[in-house]
Parts: C-alpha cells; sequence; structure tokens
C-alpha cells in the first residue's frame, strides 16, 4: 500500500493517473476561482503541531453540523461527473462517506439517483 504524507503527494499521484480533461474538471474552481484561492490559503494557515509521548487511546474528533453529531469533521460537497474518473466513483464516495456515518450532499448532476443510492448504501 502506498503512504502518502502530504495532500501535494496524493495531488502528484492522481495527476499521473488523469487525463488532461479529466484533471482540468477536478482541478479548476468556479467563474475567477476566488474561493478555491481562499480555501487554499485558509488550509494553509492551519499548523499541525506534532505531540509525542501523549496518550492517543482515546482520539475524540466528533462534532456537530446543522444538529448532527458526526464522527469526524469530514462531508463530501456535491460532486457531480464522478463517472469520468472511475464508472463507480459515485457510488464508492457515497459507501465511503456512508460507512463512516457522515455526510453526503448529492450532485444535481449526479449518474445515480437519490433512489438508486438507497438500494446500494447499507441503511
Ligand atoms: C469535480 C468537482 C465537481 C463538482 N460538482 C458540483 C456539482 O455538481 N454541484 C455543485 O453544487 N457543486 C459542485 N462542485 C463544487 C463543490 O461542491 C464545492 O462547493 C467546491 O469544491 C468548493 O468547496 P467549498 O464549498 O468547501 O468552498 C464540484 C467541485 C468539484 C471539484
Amino acid at each position: 500500500m502506498i503512504e502518502f504524507r502530504t495532500l501535494r503527494e496524493i495531488e502528484r499521484a492522481a495527476r499521473s493517473k488523469i487525463d488532461d480533461h479529466a484533471w482540468d474538471w477536478l482541478e479548476c474552481g468556479a467563474e475567477n476561482e476566488l474561493t478555491l484561492q481562499r480555501n487554499r490559503q485558509a488550509f494553509e494557515r492551519v499548523a499541525l503541531r506534532p505531540r509525542i509521548f501523549r496518550d492517543v487511546s482515546h482520539v475524540d474528533l466528533t462534532t456537530q453540523v446543522a444538529g448532527l453529531n458526526l464522527p469526524v469533521p469530514i462531508m463530501v460537497c456535491p460532486l457531480g461527473g464522478l463517472t469520468i474518473y472511475d464508472d463507480g466513483g459515485e457510488e464508492a464516495v457515497a459507501r465511503s462517506i456512508t460507512e463512516i456515518g457522515s455526510i453526503l450532499c448529492v450532485s444535481a448532476m449526479a449518474r445515480l439517483k437519490l433512489s438508486d443510492l438507497s438500494q446500494v448504501l447499507p441503511p
């Protein structure tokens, strides 16, 4: 299994497997890409401080979003066109986020309909 240490490493590995058209769709932002720039700047401001010799036997990442308790602060935003990366891409993303018990926003451009998803996802 490949181990990645940074987001850049993941991005480079993905870039080598995706053709130019699909990469542009994934990488570009809307309109003048201001939100994309601001998101990058916000993430770059976050510093992770390595802590050693701490008891990590119980790590609690739970959080609340819109009154829902989530196990991790990760949700999936609406993503259309996932099938250009993998035919089962929409189902794989939906299954992964459902397995960790978090929120999936289904894109209006998704190929799978909500009724299809309810067939393939755990209740
Ligand atoms: C490949 C890709 C596909 C997307 N498809 C949709 C979509 O179908 N509908 C939509 O409302 N937003 C879509 N978005 C926008 C995202 O849902 C998200 O709002 C955007 O990446 C900005 O993230 P933020 O909301 O955290 O700022 C897409 C983004 C990407 C990268």
